[in-house]
């Protein structure tokens, strides 16, 4: 037990260590529902049976916010009692053979504001059972290691709902009196409560039937409200796609005849791949070229594969218990990012350079997305390990570190299990990246696991098993650290050049800081990948990689004769091989050259961001307004860049992207949020002004006149087209130019797509233009009915450039809008996590106010919605970083939320953390 401030609340603190196995299987589960919103009745009828491995007990059944009317134990009434929400029964049949268990309960799916167990949105049910939903729809043994078959029958006004769906295959359906009607669903596959899920209410569907590699046959189908039947294409191209995928590359076939996804647009999460029904939140389903951005498509293509690959990582084998949650989603993330990678050069084939570009640009998004989010959170009070050793609540472990830190721990896995280097120096095609290697991996993990509920130990055996004499199989105690220890490592390399031996030698040292509950850190297993350029940018070292696992070890490289016995440039970490912080006194011309002419596009990148990152920490460090924060070199060599002849388009928006202010921040010790904001606004306004001729062409050239396609080419145009444009009209606002901020009008207006549309109305907003306002509103009448294209609407106002503090009172004025509620975890996103998580410059005021804003939001949404509550209440995560006044004006907030006696579990928790 942990106990919490002033004897206020008391929290359960679940223990990793404190694993048991459970003392009952549940080997079927028979469910009848009579679906009404007020009051549903659930009819459950288990066979249950003793585990034998463990000693007899009672059993406790976990429920929550359920009506409980009767129990019967083989057709018998029995005793039982309550304990806190728990149902126990003692007085069970003794002996291991099987007993019927029936469970006769009512729920409140209309009053279900939590969105979690069985609610209603859009006069449709949904269910949402991961983690712990399934106990508010019946009583259960609701852990992920107790897995049944179930089979599901729904009963339900047949006008009000003529659509019934459950997992697996539909077995019956039919009339009944009264005007309703029923469908039968069984699930060939057993499977854990979290699976479960069940649909009812208007919809309608896409269809397809396509035939698998197997010869198989299987039913797709994409189910919506009528009205966006129009916004399904790319969904069901993007399924099609994962099917096609998960089989070329792991040999893993669709094992189900009927596959499901349905869009419901109240959803607290992102998607979910609840077997055979995936349900997902209508941003990652619905998408037609008026209403989507790139983006959007990106997205939807990359969720539709992550829920699809959780068929076989998570769902056939799934998770012994919620400790080993990156057990499934760090795979499952590697996985669907592989795909993303795929799918992205396969557009391309047949121009090796354009498609090694592709993957690139998707492999620096994620990157950048670990860095800007994991690092800050490794770094902080809610720091914990990929598997982590406890929890309070298990949604507040739904974190960036299980997802993409255990994304990174899984690729590290795949660097490992590449064949040891010949003495030549090559190994050629997939064997060289390790892919192979990995898919022989997953094909033991299977053959040892499937239909098991296992542990992240498991896994590594499996990989590490499969790939006798790698590093992987080598190291793996050791490597496992990366699942044991919370914080990021750093590594320190120094190298040096004896130009008569033609010797390079590179020293690398690992440190990581201690984080809660963790003081010493032992040494991680850190694949290094590297090369060296002489200064002339030519390739002296290929590419090839180290692995570290001393607290400081030096590698030597011979026979390296470079041009005037200059020391060659080291591009280390190559494609972010380890989830570290490289730390190496880099000169600026040794980055200017890594940026012009490294073979990895990653590390070209990287230069660019670490001359940024040098230049924006000197100016914030220094006095006085910012000035010229960017040097002539610099400028040079991104000018060459933006107007290189052979790289492609998205990559180069991404080099002319500074770090995000969150980043920056994560770099200082002590944080004014206004001085980065303005130092970063003054680099903008330098790149805006140096490069403005620059900047005009690229949007010139880039612009797409066809058809809209979401390619990676073409959306790469849109991208650099919709940068450049930003960067003219924020010139124009500094030189009071009116011809660019109305040729974004016009781009407004004729626009063919809504990347182009969003990013003119963007730039016009972003750079403060009057003709901001008549857009805005252009834009919500064209889109009013349109929710997610809303949530853009209100998300753009939120993130706006602070003006002397305007953000603020425009986002409590958009609260008031008719448009607005804080129920729709979309539009609560929208509105307020924009506000307070994305843009930084707005929301740390000096007058306090958006932490005042900030908390009385968290208490609100707390009241109705603690999942969601709790995620807005992580925005001050890093207050005890800031300098003063947020610094103080940050904890009399996270105090004011801490004082109240009522708070959730999720809530406390994340608060708990904060201020310890
Ligand atoms: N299993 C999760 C959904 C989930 C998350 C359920 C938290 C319960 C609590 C699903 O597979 C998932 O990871 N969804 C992500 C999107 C994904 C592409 C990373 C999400 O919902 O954010
Ligand atoms: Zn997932």
């Amino acid at each position: 037990m942990m106990h919490l401030r002033d004897g206020q609340a008391t929290a359960t603190v679940i223990h990793r260590e404190a694993y048991t196995a459970p003392a009952f299987w549940i080997d079927t589960v028979d469910l009848s529902f009579d679906l009404d919103p007020a009051k549903t009745r659930v009819l459950n009828r288990m066979r249950l049976r003793r585990n034998p491995d463990v000693p007899a007990q009672a059993l406790r059944l976990d429920g929550d916010e359920l009506n409980l009317a009767r129990v019967l134990v083989n057709g018998q009434g029995t005793s039982f009692k309550m304990d806190a929400s728990q149902l126990v029964l003692e007085n069970l049949p003794e002996g291991d053979a099987p007993f019927d268990l029936e469970i006769f309960t009512t729920c409140a799916p209309a009053k279900n504001t939590k969105l979690m167990g069985l609610f209603v949105s859009n006069d449709t049910f949904f269910t949402q059972c991961e983690a712990e939903g399934f106990r508010r729809i019946t009583y259960f043994l609701d852990r992920p290691d107790v897995m049944s078959s179930y089979s599901v029958t729904l009963r339900a006004d047949k006008k009000a709902y003529p659509v019934l769906l459950s997992n697996g295959n539909l077995l019956a359906q039919g009339p009944l009196e009264d005007g309703r009607h029923f469908a039968q669903w069984v699930d060939p596959h057993k499977k854990p409560c979290y699976l479960f899920a069940l649909v009812a209410g208007q919809l309608v569907c896409r269809e397809q039937r396509v035939t698998a590699r197997s010869g198989k046959e299987h039913l797709l189908q994409v189910y919506v409200r009528s009205g966006d039947l129009d916004k399904t294409e790319h969904a069901m191209n993007s399924l099609r796609a994962s099917i096609a995928w998960d089989e070329a590359r792991f040999g893993l076939s669709l094992d189900l005849e009927r596959f499901m996804i349905v869009a419901t647009s109240d959803f607290n999460m992102g998607a979910m791949e609840n077997k055979g029904l995936n349900i997902f939140n209508t941003k990652f389903v619905l998408a037609n070229s008026a209403t989507a951005t790139d983006t959007d498509y990106a997205n939807i293509e990359s969720v539709v594969g992550h829920e699809y690959f959780h068929n076989w990582t998570g769902n056939r084998i799934t998770c012994r218990d919620w400790f080993q949650l990156s057990l499934k989603e760090g795979l499952t993330v590697f996985r669907d990012q592989e795909f993303s990678q795929d799918l992205a050069s396969q557009a391309l084939a047949g121009d090796e350079a354009a498609a090694k570009s592709a993957r690139a640009v998707k492999r620096i998004e994620d990157v950048r997305l670990l860095r800007t989010v994991q690092f800050a959170e490794d770094a902080g009070p809610m720091a914990h390990p990929v598997r982590p050793d406890s929890y309070v609540e298990i949604n507040n472990f739904y974190t960036v570190t299980i997802y993409e830190k255990g994304s990174e721990v899984v690729r590290m896995m795949q660097t490992l299990v590449a064949p040891a280097l010949t003495a030549s120096g090559t190994v050629g095609g997939l064997a060289h990246t390790g892919q192979e290697g990995f898919a022989k991996g997953m094909a033991l993990y299977f053959e040892r696991h499937d239909g098991q509920a296992v542990t992240c130990d498991d896994f590594a055996q499996a990989i590490a098993d499969a790939n006798p004499g790698t590093a992987l199989a080598l190291y793996l105690p050791q490597f496992k650290r990366w699942y044991a220890q919370a914080g990021t490592p750093r590594v320190h390399a120094v190298g040096s050049y004896d130009a008569t031996t033609q010797r390079y030698t590179l020293t690398l040292s690992q440190s990581c800081a201690a984080s809660p509950g963790q003081e010493h850190k032992d040494p991680f297993v850190i694949p290094v990948q590297m090369g060296l350029l002489d200064h002339t940018g030519r390739e002296v070292l290929a590419s090839q990689l180290l692995v570290l696992t001393e607290a400081t070890q030096s590698f030597e490289f011979h026979d390296l004769s470079v041009p005037d016995g200059q020391a060659p440039v080291p591009s280390l970490l190559r494609d972010f091989s380890a989830p570290v912080v490289l730390e190496m006194d880099f000169s600026p011309a040794q980055l200017l050259t890594l940026l012009a002419h490294d073979s990895d596009p990653f590390n070209q990148w990287e230069a660019a961001q670490r001359l940024y990152m040098q230049a924006a920490l000197s100016a914030v460090r220094a006095e006085g307004e910012p000035n010229q924060v960017l040097d002539a070199a610099l400028l040079d060599a991104l000018r060459t860049v933006l107007r290189h002849p052979n790289m492609d388009a998205a990559f180069k928006e991404l080099v002319l992207t500074l770090p995000a202010e969150t980043y920056i921040a994560e770099q200082l010790d002590v944080v004014d949020p206004q001085r980065i904001h303005t130092v970063r606004e003054a680099m903008r306004a330098q790149l805006a002004q140096a490069l403005h001729d620059d900047w005009a062409w690229a949007f010139e050239s880039h612009r797409e006149n066809g058809s809209y396609q979401p390619d990676p080419v073409s959306s790469g145009r849109r991208a650099l087209s919709g940068l450049a444009l930003h960067m003219v009209c924020l010139h124009a606002r500094n030189t009071a130019d009116t011809h660019w901020p109305e040729r974004a009008l016009k781009c407004f207006d004729n626009a063919h797509n809504m990347t182009d549309r969003f990013n003119a109305l963007s730039a016009l907003v972003t750079s403060g233009n009057a003709l901001a306002t008549p857009a805005l509103q252009r834009f919500y009448s064209l889109f009013s009915r349109e929710a997610l294209v809303m949530d853009k609407w209100f998300a753009l106002q939120a993130s706006a450039p602070d003006r002397g503090g305007n953000v603020l009172p425009v986002v409590r004025q958009l609260m008031q809008h008719p448009d607005f509620t804080l129920k729709n975890p979309n539009r609560a996103r929208s509105l307020i996590f924009s506000f307070c998580n994305a843009n930084p410059g707005a929301f740390h005021r000096s007058d306090a106010a958006g932490y005042v804003f900030w908390s009385e939001r968290v208490l609100e949404l707390d009241a109705f919605n603690p999942q969601v509550a709790a995620r807005l209440a992580r925005a001050l995560d890093r207050w005890s970083k800031l300098a003063e006044p947020y610094r103080s004006a940050a904890h009399v907030a996270l105090t004011r939320i801490a004082a109240k006696s009522d708070l959730s579990r999720d809530v406390r928790e994340v608060i708990t953390r904060a201020l310890s």
